[in-house]
């Protein structure tokens, strides 16, 4: 079983799992302040569940996922992924930047 490493946590998770459900299961958020009442529910269009994968692999973003990271305040080469649209196959190490969106990659 794949693994999640966040936010001082590491657990196992099954394969195939969505990433933003994962997450909340354990009582976790890629969410930011107020993103985490106003978000899109995991329908790929708000942006604010925005994280950097520093380790770990998913399918590179396509559809709704690859559209809203494309469009301000997320841009391409941010390299962030959104939490709802993936599936986790592989062992992931994430982590959340500021801002509203998690946009502010340093
Ligand atoms: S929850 Fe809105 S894009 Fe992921």
């Amino acid at each position: 079983m794949p693994e999640i490493e966040y936010e001082g946590e590491k657990w196992a998770v099954p394969s195939g799992v969505n990433l933003r459900k994962a997450l909340m299961d354990k009582g976790l958020s890629p969410y930011k302040g107020q993103a985490k009442w106003l978000n899109c529910q995991g329908m790929g269009t708000c942006g604010t569940c925005a994280l950097e994968l520093l380790s770990g692999e998913a399918p590179p973003p396509k559809g709704v996922e690859k559209w809203r990271l494309n469009f301000p305040p997320h841009k391409a080469d941010q390299a962030l992924r959104l939490a709802c649209q993936i599936k986790v196959e592989t062992s992931l190490k994430l982590k959340k930047h500021p801002g509203f969106w998690g946009e502010k990659k340093s």
